[in-house]
């Protein structure tokens, strides 16, 4: 078994491309002492995500980095990395990020970059996943935050809730309930790895006592 960091206060950057609502309870928790941690940088590769906006008002460091300036995707990955590094960040947490993370921050950071998906994995991965969840017919759905592998949501998993689907419900609807529940399991997820408490046996997540 591989322990992935030591107990102790977390430094963050968080990856968002769209409305950061899992940033700003990230923030909350950490305000409320509750997550032991703080957001040194959220990066963005859209510019006019409100994740942007949020980071400014919580006067955390915030940079748009447009993936259509570089090359490929290594390139753009090294310039996330540098940053990373100048803030001797801890974990990655990507919160709505819409992209697959590459080989390059996959490498510098094994086992430390960090994924909210809104249904109970391995169930449906991807894009509108609650839509997915709606027209499949399941009773229930939820969230499951994991470690993020090279797979699209296949790592590891840290912490799932479950919500139930109703017979009325649509995709936003359901959004909303499973919602409620990733700003709650995000930080708690999170704060396992600021009590030293994660360890990993191949494809499981052990959490310690
Ligand atoms: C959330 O539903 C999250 O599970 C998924 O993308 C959405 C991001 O929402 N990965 P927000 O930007 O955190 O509000």
């Amino acid at each position: 078994m591989i322990k992935v960091m030591e107990a102790g206060r977390l430094k963050l950057a968080v990856l968002a491309s769209g409305r950061g609502s899992n940033f700003d309870a990230l923030g909350e928790a950490i305000e409320r002492r509750e997550l032991s941690a703080d957001i040194k940088l959220l990066i963005s590769d859209k510019k006019d995500a409100p994740a942007l906006q949020k980071a400014q008002k919580r006067e955390i460091e915030a940079h748009f980095i447009n993936p259509r300036d570089y090359k490929n995707k290594d390139e753009y990955e090294m310039d996330i990395l540098k940053k990373l590094h100048e803030h001797d960040i801890d974990l990655l947490v990507l919160a709505g990020y819409m992209r697959l993370v590459g080989r390059v921050l996959l490498e510098s950071f094994k086992f430390r970059i960090i994924n909210i998906h809104p249904a109970l994995l391995p169930s449906f991965t991807g894009l509108h996943a609650q839509k997915q969840a709606v027209d499949y017919g399941v009773k229930f759905s939820g969230v499951t935050v994991h470690i993020v592998d090279e797979g699209m949501d296949t790592g590891p998993i840290i912490m799932q809730a479950a919500v139930p689907v109703y017979q009325d419900d649509d995709e936003d609807s359901l959004a909303a309930r499973i919602l409620v529940e990733e700003h709650k399991i995000y930080w708690q997820s999170l704060q396992l790895f600021a009590e030293g408490r994660v360890w990993i046996d191949g494809r499981k997540v052990i959490v310690s006592p």
